[in-house]
């Protein structure tokens, strides 16, 4: 019996047009996912279900002159999921990083999304996923901001002005009616101006660039930290105001006092107690928590100074309404997220859907009939 395998190919400017700057539709589609994630209706890599990820990790010097060496923000990571409900599917992210890549004109890292049919396994979409990435890794403080900060916030700090905290903003400004404020950081100054003219230009809000992190820290009702490791980015307890809500998506560190007392919500809590298995099993916990977000906490709560994993909250939970996420206004609200395969495929798959609707891409032939059939 012949079976013609089909798939979609999806170019950057292919997911552009099926809708991947569609902030408050990336927004709802990575609620939908959290809700799935509280259910349980998702796999990711592993036994346990919840890697975020397999890297090939590069080694520091080798005796083949070809083999990739260690470098700034050099690896390759490949990031499987399934996730249920509508979705139904299987499908990967895999991406290169390198910090060499900008001078070559080029991203820092080079995303593609794959999906697959769950049961056979047949390609069903390949597309470009720089922007998909970026897309749905600023919609998760998109919900969060939804669910978590007041909704009266009128100033946002911006902490590390790159492409994912452009991302996040442009998600972050649709749930907050209110904001008329954006104060701009970054280790460099250029960036920060790039930074605040393309905040003004592109989502109509003023912006400034404050280069003393203590005053941008103070004044904001918000914070969005996306910065890379360039620098350690530290922020004192003492300046993060009452009813502030921390948005992490960033490597972020603060001190004991701010995580003990702030009120701290996961993505999802068992993508944390992955990473926590993963690092015993590294044999080197202290070593593999300084390489991941979420270190600072395991540590404090390994010193059993914070509440178990298994006893936390993940926003899911907050959306579905099982627990409570943001109980006062006053309350300090911190939101940690590492990112999950499940989005990228949540987001890929609407995006297929509507390029199918609206005839968009290009359809490729894996084969008209396997010849290993
Ligand atoms: N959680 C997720 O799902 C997720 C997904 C993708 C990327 N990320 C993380 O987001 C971060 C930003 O990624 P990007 O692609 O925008 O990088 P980028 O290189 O485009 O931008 C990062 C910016 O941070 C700045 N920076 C570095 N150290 C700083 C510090 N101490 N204080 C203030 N600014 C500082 C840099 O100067 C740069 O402008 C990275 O840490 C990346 O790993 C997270």
């Amino acid at each position: 019996m012949a079976h013609k395998t089909e798939f979609l190919y999806l170019s950057e400017e292919d997911t552009v047009n099926a809708g991947v700057l569609d902030a408050e539709k990336c927004i709802d589609n990575a609620e939908e996912v959290f809700r799935l994630l509280s259910k349980g209706d998702y796999l990711m890599g592993g036994s346990n279900h919840n890697s975020h990820g397999l890297p090939i990790v590069f080694p520091k010097e080798s005796p083949f002159p070809n083999m990739p060496v260690a470098g700034p923000d050099r690896r390759f990571v490949a990031m499987p999921a399934y996730l249920g409900g509508r979705f139904d599917v299987c499908g990967i992210k895999w991406y290169g990083s390198n910090a060499e890549n900008k001078k070559k004109g080029l991203p820092r890292s080079v995303l593609t999304v794959n999906l697959n049919d769950k049961d056979t396994g047949e390609p069903i979409a390949f597309m470009s996923a720089n922007l998909l990435s970026a897309a749905r890794t600023g919609a998760v403080p998109g919900v969060a901001a939804r669910h978590l900060a007041n909704q009266d916030s009128e100033v946002i700090t911006v902490l590390g002005c790159g492409q994912i905290n452009r991302s996040c903003l442009r998600n972050i400004v649709t749930q907050l009616p209110h904001l008329k404020k954006i104060i701009c950081f970054d280790i460099f100054e250029t960036a920060a101006d790039s930074y605040r003219d393309w905040a003004e230009k592109e989502l109509g809000i003023g912006g400034i660039v404050e280069m003393d992190l203590e005053k941008a820290v103070r004044e904001a009702d918000v914070i969005t930290a996306a910065a890379s490791r360039v620098k350690p980015l530290y922020i004192k307890d003492e300046w993060l105001k009452e009813g502030v809500t921390l948005l992490i998506t960033g490597p972020t560190q603060t001190d004991d006092s701010f995580w003990m007392s702030t009120k701290l919500i996961y993505d999802n809590v068992k993508l944390h107690e992955a990473y926590v298995e993963e690092a015993i099993a590294y044999g080197d916990k202290a070593g593999y928590y300084k390489g991941v977000i979420g270190g600072p906490v395991y540590t404090l709560i390994d010193a059993e100074k914070m509440p178990k994993l298994e006893d936390s909250t993940s926003i899911g939970d907050v959306i579905l309404g099982e627990k409570p996420g943001r109980t006062d206004p006053k309350q300090r609200v911190t939101f940690m997220a590492c990112g999950m395969a499940v989005f990228d495929v949540g987001l890929a798959y609407d995006l297929y859907q509507t390029a199918k609707e609206k005839k968009i891409g290009t359809t490729l032939k894996l084969w008209d009939n396997p010849r290993m059939g």
